[in-house]
């Protein structure tokens, strides 16, 4: 909260004490000055919703409108509608995932999904297991119930299972207070790496070996740009609980996500989720049904694809050519973002200021670690939404910024001023993510 905020705060001494321990999305705070027309915004990640086509939408929306209005303006069932559910049970058919409508929960956006799972499993101090940079709003929706996080590293094949490993010892097997482990396991944000198979085995092993449940965060499976497809860890074992979106493959506006689990467990959401919103919005659920089953959404998926594609190697060559070689980043094979990792002494967060001034936004790495603080020499950059000539010249400007944080330590080091510091980025792209920590 800022001090302006805290002169006319009337409430901090009965506001919950969860609640003190909230930070704002960095994302969230930038989403007014990136939406201003001289800066090109690297920092949301958002689709490009302007390459879905006027007649599915048209289409989908007057089927729910015209046809079905009265079921569609009215409260629906906690669960979901049926027609829905089923048409999810397809979608994850179709990446390889088995499950039944009562296996289902629809949530409005799977951003919920992480709010509702915090609510049913999650007392203060209990642990919950993340990667290390991870989604910030799920950081944001986990916090809320009070949890102790820890964050495990990745490196370009995904969760570090050897480092998973020593921290389960640290927490000791059929600890009560180990609840969940949450990953990405593909494109993850904001990393952009995805878990090789193997690694995907030996989680679940461990899950079962500890006893912690595994939460599957997956909204950019089908976002990919090379490579042939990743079995989910749902499919490897059924109790695994899976959080899937049609946000980043139709539209984020209709807020529509899931939940596939075990009966158990979607009971239990179905009674938090009760007192969240007593149902999900019936409109957006028709809409969704309709889009994905009267329209070629797989001929719109494949246009995303295409489009994204273009987009994350223009920002890749943009970086091979503006960026200085103290820098590293990832190369991700889909989804929508690349991370970046600097010299340790540049503060990616005391560097946004010059950014902006400069007509480009990201995100600084330190939003996606639990603490704030590690993670302050790296960036999230977004390449989905803007044109690859908006990239390019959003890296250029980008690279102008850096390069003045580089040349001022450059010219402390030359007056004697400050010992150099070790750099941490000078063995390839790929590596960039190892050296989180
Ligand atoms: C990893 C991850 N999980 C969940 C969400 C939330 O998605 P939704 O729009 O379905 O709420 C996002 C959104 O960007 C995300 O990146």
């Amino acid at each position: 909260m800022t001090s302006a905020h805290m002169e006319f705060d009337t409430v901090a001494h009965k506001t919950a004490h969860r609640v003190q321990r909230l930070r704002s999305s960095k994302v969230r705070d930038l989403f007014s000055a990136a939406t201003s027309a001289d800066v090109i915004s690297l920092s949301g990640g958002m689709p490009d919703v302007s390459l879905l086509p006027q007649a599915a939408l048209r289409k989908a929306t007057r089927a729910a409108i015209e046809n079905e209005r009265e079921i569609a303006l009215q409260y629906g069932a906690t669960n979901g509608r049926i027609e829905t559910r089923r048409v999810i049970c397809d979608l994850m058919r179709d990446i390889g995932v088995r499950c039944k409508p009562d296996e289902v929960m629809p949530t409005s956006g799977a951003q919920q999904a992480l709010d509702l799972i915090g609510k049913v499993f999650l007392d203060p101090g209990d642990i919950v297991l993340m990667e290390g940079p991870t989604y910030l709003t799920a950081i944001q929706a986990f916090s809320a119930y009070e949890p102790d996080i820890r964050c495990i590293p990745f490196d370009d094949e995904g969760m570090r299972m050897d480092l998973l490993e020593a921290e389960l010892e640290r927490i000791g097997r059929h600890n009560p207070q180990l609840k969940f482990l949450y990953t990405i396991p593909n494109f993850q944000n904001p990393g952009g790496v995805t878990m090789v198979p193997e690694r995907r085995k030996r989680l679940i092993e461990l899950s079962h070996e500890y006893d912690f449940i595994v939460v599957e965060d997956d909204p950019y499976g089908r976002l990919r740009y090379d490579g042939g497809h990743m079995i989910p860890l749902k499919a490897l074992d059924p109790n695994v609980i899976y959080l899937g979106t049609i946000s980043k493959i139709f539209a984020p506006g209709l807020r529509i996500g899931w939940i596939v689990a075990q009966k158990d467990v979607i009971s239990r959401v179905n009674l938090v989720k009760q007192g969240s919103d007593l149902c999900g919005s019936s409109l957006d659920q028709l809409v969704m049904a309709h889009y994905f089953t009267d329209t070629p959404w797989q001929r719109t998926l494949q246009k995303f694809i295409k489009v994204y594609r273009a987009r994350r190697d223009a920002m890749l060559s943009a970086l091979d050519e503006y960026f200085p070689p103290e820098a590293t980043w990832t190369r991700p094979e889909g989804g929508l973002f690349v991370w970046v990792t600097l010299p340790e002494y540049v503060d990616t967060d005391s560097m946004l200021g010059a950014a902006l001034e400069a007509g480009v936004t990201y995100v600084p790495g330190n939003s996606f670690f639990a603490d704030g603080e590690t993670g302050k020499n790296s960036m999230r950059i977004n390449f989905s939404f803007e044109t690859p000539e908006n990239i390019e010249e959003a890296i250029r400007r980008l690279a102008t910024v850096v390069e003045e944080r580089l040349e001022l330590y450059r010219a402390f080091i030359d007056a004697g001023a400050i010992r150099p510091a070790r750099s941490i980025a000078t063995d390839g792209p790929n590596d960039a993510a190892a050296s989180l920590g």
